[in-house]
């Protein structure tokens, strides 16, 4: 099971992520981060770019692989997922941006793509902390419900909740979002040696459930950290409303030993 940390708000959450990182770029220069768009890594992104600032950290090396991107739309699109990842994590960690990948959602190229994007990250050696969120329907990357488990970097179909989601990054028009995407496939995600998904609000608190309390199922992609054997969860008490288990996360977080990272 998945460390689960229940935090005060996704501040102090992106902290805990930004401490972990840091470190790994100071242990390893050219580590291999996994990034990840929407609203849930932002914070986290910010205390990471503040801890690079203070610990003056030589990030030249580092390198980075996205989860997933829109079919179909130009990356130049405000609202691509390779603008979007250019915006909230290259340039304020001064990131090399030629050594930050993002899926290619070119629909000419898109059919080998996939395989592509897995090769180049075996090639990299790995990720080595993967951030995620996670979608209301339980989807990680865009793997929506139903996913396969063992799923490599592929085209999928954007499910209809995922595009009234998302509709709030295009003018609130749902005909605007795109309907494929190109994504990390879950066995793809489970490679990644360390998993740290973010989850914040009400919003995500069934899915948060049945991502750690739930049974793993392809219905709920997310469950299959369950079987990840270095993941950890951070979500807000909201998110943790429904836990059954709060209790005991409180207090086997609050026993970790010092010496322990997450
Ligand atoms: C999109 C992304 C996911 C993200 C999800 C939740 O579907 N493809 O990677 O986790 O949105 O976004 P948010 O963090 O804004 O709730």
């Amino acid at each position: 099971m998945a460390e689960i940390i229940i935090t005060k708000d996704e501040d102090a959450a992106g902290e805990i992520y930004a401490k972990c990182v840091a470190d790994l770029i100071e242990n390893k220069p050219d580590a291999v981060l996994g990034l990840a768009t929407g609203s849930s890594p932002l914070a986290a992104y910010r205390h990471l770019a503040a801890q690079v600032k203070v610990r003056k950290l030589d990030v030249s090396q580092v390198r980075g692989f996205a989860l997933d991107e829109y079919a179909g739309l130009d990356p130049a699109h405000p609202q691509s997922y390779r603008s979007t990842i250019t915006r909230t994590v290259v340039e304020p960690l001064g990131l090399d941006p030629a050594k930050v990948h993002v899926p290619n959602g070119n629909l000419e190229t898109i059919k080998d793509a996939g395989h592509e994007y897995d090769a180049a990250i075996e090639a990299a050696g790995g990720v080595d902390v993967q951030i995620l969120g996670i979608g209301t329907d339980g989807h990680i990357g865009f793997n929506e419900p139903g996913s396969s488990l063992a799923s490599g970097t592929r085209i999928k179909t954007l499910a209809e909740q995922t595009r009234i989601d998302n509709a709030r990054f295009f003018d609130g028009d749902v005909n605007q979002v795109p309907t494929h995407c190109i994504t990390q496939g879950i066995g793809t995600i489970m490679k990644a040696r360390h998993l740290v998904l973010l989850a914040f609000g009400e919003g995500k608190a069934e899915a948060v459930r049945e991502t750690c309390e739930g049974g793993i199922s392809a219905f709920c992609p997310a469950s299959a950290l369950q079987l990840h054997p270095h993941a950890t969860i951070i979500v807000d008490e909201a998110a943790a409303s429904k836990l059954a288990h709060k209790d005991y996360y409180r207090y086997a977080y609050a026993h970790k030993p010092a010496w322990q990272q997450i």
